[in-house]
């Protein structure tokens, strides 16, 4: 089949439309370094101030009607922002951009732990999904995506500082797990005003510039919503999957249903749905209340097609554990919800190996 042309591929771009703007992204000027080898088309979509949601659906978008064309079988689309001043242009003879690199070849999984909304458990998940991962014997790191909050060093009682060997940042470790974070970094919760390039370094540091050593999972606590964080990590690293954190309630759903709609077209695989504080048992009368509602995760599981992972009651010891740097799942392994967690984990470990199976190769 004949190597598309230039023109070619302009013209199916000029079919994607931003919809704030109401112009196609080529006469928008948003589409720059465009590269063709033989079957092979790269881009990159210069964003000048687009909200989060819209520059995914350009990507989205722009990454399927380029891959519709004849002849065409490898589209890789880049997220940048335009730059104020001019860069030097790539050489004539550079034909393809070069494949994004594997800042983390030694790491075999990637799991993003996110939610539409704040304060649902992302981290309390995020931390016990960490650990009961690491007790079932394997290898693990967790990235602390929440630059604005960061709880992960808090969480598992993390102390000291990063160190450096070779040029690299060496994690610090706590219950066995390495661990990177904002966090760890600067000493005060400092009201930082984070820009989305700003993200996007850091995350992309947090992998290129961490040696994580070998890993069977590297677990990303995610802050709250569908914000430049998502999209940075989604595009920076190609990720096993996402576990979306809700609590039962209707609002909650509204907004993990934006976010699993975002993770869809940035075509990350959904693992599955985290129902957290979904009953509570009275201790001393053991009665069950349902302060959130009740079934709302199972219903947002099945409107998506994925699998509901587990629900994990509320009750103080986790909230405690959070507290103290000492996780539920290893303060108090026999509690009921330390064995929430590890069902969680090897639901969650099936699922990636089941969606590593049925992945395209050219998904993204
Ligand atoms: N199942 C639970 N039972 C009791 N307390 C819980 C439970 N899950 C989370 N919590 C507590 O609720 C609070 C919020 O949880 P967490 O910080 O994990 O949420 P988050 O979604 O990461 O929040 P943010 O959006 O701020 O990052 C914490 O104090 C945590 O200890
Ligand atoms: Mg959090």
């Amino acid at each position: 089949m004949a190597t598309p042309s230039e023109t070619t591929v302009l013209a199916a771009l000029r079919e994607v439309h931003d919809p704030d703007r109401g112009q196609d992204i080529v006469s928008l000027g948003l589409v720059k370094d465009l590269h063709i080898h033989d079957a092979d088309v790269s881009f990159t979509l210069a964003f000048a101030g687009q909200s989060p949601a819209t520059k995914a659906a350009l990507h989205s978008s722009a990454s399927r009607v380029v891959s519709q064309i004849p002849g065409v079988s490898r589209v890789s689309v880049k997220m940048g922002s335009a730059a104020p001043a001019a860069r030097p242009q790539a050489p004539a003879h550079q034909h393809a951009a070069p494949p994004p690199a594997d800042f983390i070849p030694e790491v075999k999984h990637t799991v993003a732990v996110s939610s539409g909304k704040g304060g649902v458990g992302k981290s309390t998940v995020a931390v016990n999904l960490a650990l009961a991962l690491k007790q079932s014997g394997a290898q693990i790191g967790l990235v602390d995506v929440d630059v604005y909050g960061p709880d992960v060093p808090l969480m598992m009682g993390a102390k000291g500082r990063p160190g450096m060997f070779d040029n690299k940042i060496i994690p610090v470790e706590a219950h066995g797990i390495k661990i990177m974070s904002i966090g760890l970094l600067v000493a005060e919760r400092e009201a930082l005003v984070w820009r989305g390039p700003m993200i996007h370094s850091a995350v992309q540091q947090f992998l290129r510039d961490v040696n994580w050593g070998p890993l069977d999972y590297l677990v990303f606590d995610m802050p709250p919503g569908t914000g430049d964080a998502q999209l940075s990590l989604s595009q920076v690293v190609p990720l096993s999957g996402v576990v979306m954190v809700t609590t039962p309630q209707e609002v909650a759903l509204l907004d993990v249903r934006k976010a699993l709609g975002m993770f869809r077209k940035l075509n990350v695989p959904i693992l599955g749905i985290v129902e957290n504080m979904s009953y509570f048992l009275a201790p001393d009368t053991g009665r069950r209340y349902s302060i959130f509602g009740e079934g709302g995760g199972q219903r947002v599981a099945d409107e998506f097609g994925v699998p509901l992972l587990g629900q994990i009651p509320l009750e103080m010891e986790t909230r405690e554990g959070g507290d103290a740097g000492v996780p539920v799942t290893v303060g108090r392994p026999d509690s009921a919800q330390a064995q929430a967690f590890r069902k969680i984990a090897a639901a969650a470990t099936a699922r990636v190996e089941a969606v590593a199976a049925l992945k395209l190769p050219d998904i993204r």
